[in-house]
């Protein structure tokens, strides 16, 4: 029995009532790496806790004790001379500061924020894209994906007075050579973060063609994005830099990978792409909130334990601790998705309190503020992408972990309007 069985008992059996035969859905691309089913709660030789369980992974994520140890933070934190970021990311706050923060940030992702000020620009890329897909008659989608997500996250921070086009392809390349690891393996300072992270000539790149003329501009005029209100709260330029990468990486290269894997989901089944061309917003919305449960983008989160979580009467993860929440796993634990977990059904049914999504824009204190934009956005370019009938998948795709999103990209994934 897992910890969610215990917690949380599902009363949906998929296989007795979903009227959609599931032997024709396409399952889960992401590989099942260190899923241990029988292990939900499991500790390493480093001493890393490992939770797959949903209602395990859910409680860490809300528990108001435990501190953003992802995405190299605990670098940045650990740094008692740190003179260069006397603030950090929203993504790598905590507690007090991070609240504040979250509150100030809340107005730019609101469903009337996208539709009064992103849903234009989001229109004019999908537009875009096609036409170039048309032009050329094949193209990577990770490329056409990366320009969408990229041009309508330039619009919410406020990079959008580039001295240069391709701002997207300067970042990529910033993160790709990104060589770190995870925050626990490393310890160095400052410089190193920088340095490792890269690449430095490309971060100056970075810096010079995108985000000091968008700071330059905006001390001239202030406008409605996150880049005027960081400059408000008198933010360094450096402080701002490095605020532009995490949003670079949280929301725009997220944002191109589930519009490839979806588009993988959406043309292998026949019954799934059906339901999603002819559904209204919601069911739409939901069928790719389906997809992004079985393929999370980012398949792990890490919080650090600052007083002793008690999961169950036998399992308690004590005070100090690593722990490494497996999104992978916990979003198809059968007990709460039921059978065939792994594959997108546009039917599946869910227990009261269960998102569709599932965990996959985490939850609690981080929980994904562009999370509606982003359906918003993948559902305008996928809608007309999925509606061309000649579209097909022309290769192989593969995927490669990606450890600045702590999950899977896919590439060589061709695709073609041709007869
Ligand atoms: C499908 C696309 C996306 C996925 C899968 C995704 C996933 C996530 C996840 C899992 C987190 C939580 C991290 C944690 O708990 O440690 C997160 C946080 C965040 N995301 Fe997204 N995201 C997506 C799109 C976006 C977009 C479009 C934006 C903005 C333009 C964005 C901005 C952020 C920010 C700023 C945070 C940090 C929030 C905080 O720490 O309070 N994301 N995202």
């Amino acid at each position: 029995m897992t910890l969610s069985e215990q917690t949380e008992p599902n009363t949906h059996d998929q296989t007795a009532k979903c009227p959609v035969d599931h032997h024709t859905l396409s399952t889960r691309h992401i590989p099942f790496v260190n899923m241990h089913p029988y292990s939900p709660v499991t500790q390493d030789e480093k001493g890393v806790w490992h939770v797959r369980d949903y209602a395990a992974v859910k409680q860490i994520l809300r528990d108001h004790t435990t501190l953003q140890a992802g995405f190299s933070s605990e670098l940045l934190k650990e740094m008692p001379d740190n003179k260069l970021l006397s603030r950090l990311p929203v993504l790598f706050q905590d507690g007090d500061a991070h609240t504040e923060q979250r509150g100030q940030i809340v107005r730019f992702f609101t469903p009337k924020t996208t539709r009064t000020n992103y849903q234009r620009i989001m229109k004019q890329y999908a537009h875009e894209m096609l036409a170039e897909l048309y032009e050329k008659g094949s193209a990577e989608l990770s490329e056409l994906s990366m320009k969408m997500a990229a041009g309508v996250a330039a619009q919410v921070v406020g990079l959008t007075n580039s001295l240069r086009p391709d701002m997207e392809r300067r970042l990529d390349q910033f993160i790709r050579n990104n060589s770190l690891e995870q925050s626990h393996i490393s310890r160095n300072r400052i410089k190193m973060w920088l340095a490792e992270a890269g690449n430095q000539k490309r971060m100056l790149q970075f810096l010079l063609i995108d985000v000091k003329p968008a700071i330059a501009a905006r001390k001239k005029r202030p406008q409605q994005d996150v880049i005027s209100h960081l400059i408000a709260n008198d933010y360094t330029d450096t402080e701002i830099l490095v605020e532009c990468l995490t949003y670079g990486t949280a929301g725009m290269v997220t944002t191109r990978e589930f519009i490839v894997f979806a588009t993988w989901h959406l043309l292998e089944n026949g019954t799934l792409r059906e339901k999603y061309l002819g559904g209204n917003d919601t069911e739409r919305h939901q069928i790719l909130e389906e997809i992004l449960r079985v393929d999370p983008i980012v398949s792990h989160l890490y919080r650090r334990a600052t007083e002793d979580i008690v999961i169950t009467d036998t399992i308690t993860i004590p005070a100090g601790a690593l722990i490494d929440l497996h999104i992978d796993a916990a979003n198809i634990d059968k007990a709460v998705f039921g059978e065939n977990a792994d594959s997108p059904c546009p039917m599946r049914e869910l227990p009261r309190g269960v998102l569709p999504p599932a965990m996959s824009f985490g939850d609690g204190a981080h929980r994904c503020p562009g999370a509606y934009l982003a359906i918003q956005e993948s559902d305008m370019f996928l809608r007309e992408l999925l509606a061309i009938p000649t579209l097909k998948l022309k290769s192989k795709p593969t995927l490669h972990y990606r450890n600045s999103i702590a999950g899977y990209e896919v590439r060589d994934f061709i695709i073609s309007v041709g007869d």
